[in-house]
């Protein structure tokens, strides 16, 4: 088993070029991302879990594709396009559920499990006869870490051929096991689905908008790394930015940027540790809850083995192309996939989950109920700070592309994941 390694990857060249805002913007290339990126890229689809039993389903609605994933025998998963093959009804309108067949709705033509066509209402009626293999068209699919990825494109590579090296990092947090789904919300937001892609793949913005993270947490050393398509950077929590000055420090009210801060101090008690002890020895704090952590998860019965001491208090922050997220700390982690809206390229659905770490053999909680919200509507008020923030940020920038005064990205090197997508995404859509 791999474990995250923490040294930094070989770089490369990705040139400095502006990215043209018509990528966010323009339908035609809404269309072209469908065509040629989304049908042909391998895609996070839903979660293991949702489909234990035979029979268990889910639906994934990706832009203008929907696609069923079910659990056809104990020991196999399906996908297909959720369209029937009379006339393209939309077979199975639940989010998840459980059955013996698909019938769909409109005139009673049933499918089984493996999505073969078994039914049909008249039959005599087809002068020029029903083919006997007549089935929902296939969809690729496929598992990794505690969920299920399906691929449009029959002919692709394997699904550990696309995630490559950066899929065997993150093995030691075993998250089919040592987690288990605790939030499912979906978010309408006002922009493009890069823009929710981009919004969580530099830390250059810490600055403007986080202006509380300064306090504990390093947006200046922070390093990244890029995995083929994939790419990665390590965030270190518990210790103050560099751009955490004394002004700064003494603006909020504090001596100087020595002082530990409230919201340190509350990181510091939640962990056993006296906030006194640190006054003068920030630098100390890092160490100290790494130590403690490492402590605490014997007798809490929690499985940390695999996890390297310095992985404990970094927010180990990967995204996998085209559109997954993943914000990991010890305790729980975020999963956020940013799915395109079927029509407008200035609307996108922001998945947003959190999973939390469960001690070893236990029984994981009841599985909660997945919410829809248009964000502004009140429900992203229980949301963390910091993703209030990144939520709030997106309409105007989606509003500042569409002017006619902006040109494009011109994006600095701290930025160069934004980099990495595009040039991937370029691959797929002029490929
Ligand atoms: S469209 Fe499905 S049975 Fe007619
Ligand atoms: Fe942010």
């Amino acid at each position: 088993m791999a474990r995250t390694p923490l040294e930094k990857s070989a770089e490369p060249d990705l040139g400095t070029d502006l990215i043209p805002k018509e990528r966010y913007v323009s339908r035609e290339f809404m269309e072209r991302e469908s065509d040629r990126m989304w049908s042909r890229a391998w895609l996070m689809a839903g979660t293991l879990s949702d489909i234990s039993e035979v029979g268990d389903f889910f639906t994934f609605e990706i832009g203008r594709e929907s696609i069923i994933v079910v659990r056809s025998a104990a020991d196999r998963i399906d996908a297909f396009h959720n369209a029937c093959q009379h006339r393209g009804y939309r077979v199975c309108e639940a989010e998840r559920g459980h059955g013996k067949t698909f019938v769909c709705p409109y005139h009673l033509w049933a499918y089984d499990l493996a999505g073969k066509l078994r039914g049909v209402p008249d039959r005599e009626d087809y002068p020029q006869g029903i083919p006997d293999d007549t089935r929902l068209a296939p969809v690729r699919c496929d598992t990794w870490g505690a969920w299920v990825f399906v691929n449009m494109d029959l002919g692709a590579e394997s699904l550990s051929e696309y995630l490559g090296e950066a899929g065997g990092h993150l093995d030691g947090y075993h998250f089919d096991r040592n987690y288990a789904l605790t939030e499912d919300i979906t978010f309408e937001w006002n922009c493009n689905w890069k823009v929710g892609v981009d919004a969580f793949n530099e830390v250059y913005h810490v600055q403007g908008i986080h202006p509380e993270l300064l306090e504990i947490s390093d947006d200046v050393d922070c390093p990244i790394d890029l995995y083929g398509k994939h790419s990665r950077f390590l965030f270190k929590i518990g210790v103050p930015s560099p751009r955490w000055t004394d002004t700064k420090a003494q603006a909020a009210g504090y001596r100087d940027r020595g002082e530990v801060t409230k919201e340190m101090a509350t990181v510091l008690e939640a962990f056993g540790l006296d906030p006194k002890d640190y006054d003068d020895r920030i630098e100390e704090i890092r160490p100290a809850l790494i130590t403690s952590l490492r402590e605490a998860a014997g007798p809490a019965n929690l499985d940390f083995d695999d996890l390297h001491d310095e992985q404990l208090w970094l927010d180990v922050h990967y995204s996998f192309f085209p559109n997954i997220t993943f914000n990991i700390s010890p305790g729980h982690f975020w999963l956020f996939r940013h799915r395109p809206h079927p029509t407008d390229p200035n609307k996108m659905y922001w998945d947003y989950q959190n999973y939390d770490r469960i001690p070893r053999n236990s029984e994981p909680p009841p599985r909660p109920t997945h919410r829809f919200a248009v964000w502004g509507d009140g429900q992203e008020k229980d949301l963390h700070i910091a993703l209030r923030q990144d939520g709030d940020a997106a309409a105007p920038i989606q509003a500042g592309m569409r002017s006619r005064g902006f040109k494009g990205l011109h994006l600095a090197a701290q930025e160069r994941r934004i980099r990495l997508f595009h040039k991937v995404l370029g691959e797929y859509v002029d490929g």
